[in-house]
């Protein structure tokens, strides 16, 4: 049967993590040992209050469907958590729950975006910003994080970009990969650039509990800003449930209608059992984020220190997520070339820069949520492949 598939499928990207993923997985199945810096996610395990509230959940019978938007009791736990973090009010009538947080940038794009909208979204950013944005036939502007601006948005390239035509304009902070935080004084000139404009932001705070020694803001607590602003946020980093599948949004009530009517068409809701144990998450102890933090801020230093030691690479010291953005331009200008070298030579998973846009040519993204003795060989192999490679250069 010929495949002659809709003209938009030509437009969709992908997250480029998971092809590398399956790459390492199919060494591993040649024998081949492989330290694992490609994925995005925590390598704690989800705390044991949620996993037990989950397993209560079951028991008593959350095993149906719940209204699309999710059970009261989740929204309201959401409303509560959001408004207490982002010193804003939230009601539960702006809260949608979905299968992971994902869908909420989806649904976002779906809902506000029309052919020909600009969507201004971060370069490097998340891969998904920039698919979503074209699947659902928008004009991408990107908007340049540079690394001697600690890959922070530049207020003035900002007001550049934005204008009558944007929609939409997608934030994300604590920043995947670059691991930036945008300040107040960022988030105030983001503001001003969008006052006199129609523009919506779409505020990815997915990372916003992984911080080391700062505060990452939402856009939503400045003046008229909540009014205009998706939060994205969700369960997968801060209490390691990436395989739960449990997100959420939080925006305007009258659009919090027509995404849960997006979610009608797509999913119906997220798992019963997964919500009742996300409210446990945010309402009962967070000390296991705060030691998972604890433990990434170990980390992030001691990866930080060891790809500086290595001649040819230089790396910033990221204040959130659990990412580090080093520079490797000095070895190879070809950051797919050598993120291909490292995995299939030295046996360390990293990703690309360009995984996640062209500005991200020079760099490559290691994740730190992996043990310090896994960390210490990936920078032993690290080093030793830098120097067979400026070897093999020379000759
Ligand atoms: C910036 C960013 N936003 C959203 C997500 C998606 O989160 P979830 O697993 O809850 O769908 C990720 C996952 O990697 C991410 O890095």
């Amino acid at each position: 049967m010929e495949l002659r598939l809709a003209g938009r499928m030509g437009l969709l990207g992908t997250e480029t993590a998971f092809e590398v993923l399956a790459r390492a997985k199919a060494l591993e199945r040649q024998g081949r040992h492989i330290v694992h810096l490609e994925v995005g996610e925590p390598d704690f395990d989800t705390p044991d209050n949620v996993k037990d509230a989950a397993i209560k959940a079951l028991r008593d019978g959350f095993t149906h469907y719940t209204a699309t938007a999710g059970l009261w009791e989740a929204r309201e736990a959401v409303a509560e958590h959001v408004s207490r973090t982002r010193g804003i009010t939230a009601a539960p009538e702006e809260v949608v729950l979905t299968a992971g947080a994902k869908p909420i940038m989806f649904f976002a794009m779906l809902a506000l975006v029309e052919p020909g909208d600009e969507v201004i979204v971060p370069d490097p950013g998340y891969p998904i910003y920039d698919s979503m944005a074209r699947f659902a036939g928008g004009v991408v502007r990107p908007l340049v994080l540079r690394e001697e601006n600690d890959f922070r948005v530049d207020p003035d390239e900002f007001r550049r970009l934005v204008g009558k035509r944007t929609k939409l304009v997608v934030l994300n902070s604590p920043h995947n990969p670059c691991g930036s935080v945008l300040s107040r004084d960022d988030l105030k000139a983001i503001a001003a650039g969008v006052a006199d404009t129609p523009a919506w932001i779409l505020s990815d705070e997915i990372y916003g509990r992984i911080t080391y020694g700062v505060e990452a803001a939402s856009l939503a607590s400045l003046p008229g800003m909540q009014e205009r602003t998706i939060i994205l946020d969700g369960f997968s980093k801060a209490y390691a449930m990436t395989g739960w599948r449990l997100g959420y949004g939080v925006m305007p009530a009258p659009l919090a209608e027509r995404i849960t009517q997006l979610a009608t068409n797509a999913t119906s809701c997220a798992a019963a059992f997964t919500q009742i144990a996300g409210a446990a998450a945010l309402r009962g102890s967070q000390d296991s984020v705060d030691k998972m933090v604890a433990e990434f801020r170990r980390r992030r230093d001691f990866i930080v220190q060891g790809l500086n030691g290595i001649e040819g690479i230089t790396c910033r010291t990221p204040l959130g997520a659990f990412y580090v953005f080093p520079n490797t331009k000095a070895i190879d200008p070809d950051s797919a070339r050598f993120a291909s070298f490292l995995l299939t030579e030295m046996g360390v998973a990293v990703l690309s820069g360009t995984a996640f846009g062209p500005n991200g040519q020079g760099y490559l993204r290691l994740s730190y949520a992996n043990s310090i003795p896994n960390i210490e060989e990936a920078l032993r192999r690290i080093a030793e492949g830098v120097a067979r490679y400026r070897a093999a250069a020379k000759a």
